[in-house]
């Protein structure tokens, strides 16, 4: 243990993994019972901690996981040596071999692809199992859709690799369910067009998070890949998966350091964006920007104090926040608990609000928790 370890927290994120299974049961649930389901855990599971995400997810009964890179499938290789993997993101040339050794299955968008994969599995002795992904209006990975059939031909004939399933991914799922069903429309053609198809088990795949809330009940594909519902944070705020009932995985914490009055008139923190209109009582919490809050929250966010909700004054600098406590009941003392995301008594400030202050999106936020800032698991047993 290092000389740190002991040391009481000044910014801190709680992962609750019993949330997290709860949450990965209740979407299973409210899916068809042979849907397949991939549990996206790239970015070190959404800044969530990939180690205890995963461990909790094969728990709950992930089928599958999806990551964005090799190092992350090598972490995963930790847990478990053979539960499914599949790499989401492109293979640079020098990684191939780690393919097999690691035992991945690989994206594939292009004949160059496939024709290395072929030789890293001949030389394996072993075939290298790929995901087809075919471009239906993404217009990032995977081959364009008209292109898909002869590459599924040159898959077929290649003996070095087995294709293990295809997908697809939507551009505009949580925003335009008219471009979302045209790719659907076309994905489901370009299927049509793959001889064969039918014949092998494969996973066909479209729908993420926000793709379940226009997938059709009668659909095809069979299975999921979710990432952000699983950690309890709808795509929108105005979902139609609030049905499903996840719950928040993720919370962020701080401390109160300092607490003290500033007369009417002062300016607060780096270029002084705000001035105080009348005589303040202001706290220092010791968190920043180096911890993943937002410089875009200055003079714009909320945290909970005592349960009430303490607005930013001036800018965020990297390792304090000003808010103004004045009107906070009670006296709020240096040591006090602060909270950026999660429940306060009767407050509540969700990972949804939190990105909108800094002009962003949840995804964005989880994976901006940096490293200074520990994770602890609150497991069904406590933290
Ligand atoms: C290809 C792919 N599939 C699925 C997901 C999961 O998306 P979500 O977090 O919206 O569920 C992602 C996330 O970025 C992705 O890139």
């Amino acid at each position: 243990m290092s000389a740190s370890a002991q040391l009481p927290l000044r910014c801190w994120a709680e992962i609750d993994l019993a949330a997290l299974e709860r949450n990965l049961k209740l979407i299973r649930a409210s899916l068809p019972p042979h849907i397949k389901y991939v549990a996206v855990v790239k970015a070190d599971a959404y800044g969530h901690g990939l180690h205890h995400t995963a461990a909790q997810l094969m728990h709950a009964g992930a089928d599958l996981f999806a990551v964005a890179n090799l190092a992350e499938a090598a972490a995963l290789r930790e847990l478990s040596a053979d539960w499914p993997i599949l790499l989401l993101s492109p293979v640079l040339p020098d990684e191939d071999r780690y393919l097999a050794d690691y035992g991945v299955a690989a994206t594939v968008s292009s004949a160059a692809e496939v024709a290395r994969f072929d030789a890293v599995g001949r030389a394996a002795g072993r075939p290298v199992a790929v995901h087809l992904k075919i471009d239906t209006g993404m217009g990032r990975l995977g081959v364009w859709h008209p292109q898909a059939p002869a590459l599924y031909a040159q898959i077929r004939a290649a003996a070095g690799v087995r294709l293990a399933g295809v997908f697809t991914h939507f551009a505009s799922a949580d925003d335009d369910p008219g471009f979302t069903a045209e790719q659907r429309r076309l994905f489901l053609a370009t299927l049509d067009a793959l001889p064969g198809l039918g014949a092998a088990p494969l996973l066909v795949h479209a729908d993420n998070s926000a793709g379940l809330e226009t997938a059709p009940g009668d659909s095809v594909f069979n299975a999921v890949r979710v990432g952000l519902l699983q950690f309890g944070i709808l795509p929108h705020p105005h979902s139609l998966l609030a049905r499903v009932r996840t719950e928040p995985v993720f919370s962020f914490h701080t401390r109160v350091g300092l607490v003290k009055k500033l007369p009417a008139g002062t300016g607060i923190s780096y270029g002084r964006t705000h001035r105080l209109a009348s005589a303040r009582t202001v706290a220092l919490l010791t968190a920043g920007y180096g911890d993943g809050l937002p410089r875009a929250c200055s003079n714009r966010g909320h945290v909970l104090l005592h349960g009430r909700r303490c607005p930013v004054l001036g800018r965020v600098c990297m390792d304090q926040t000003v808010v103004d406590v004045t009107n906070v009941p009670g006296v709020v003392q240096c040591g006090d608990y602060a909270v950026l995301v999660g429940r306060q008594g009767a407050g509540e400030i969700s990972v949804t609000e939190f990105a909108a202050w800094a002009d962003t999106i949840p995804w964005e936020t989880l994976t901006s928790v940096t490293k200074r800032v520990p994770r602890l698991y609150k497991t069904p047993r406590g933290l």
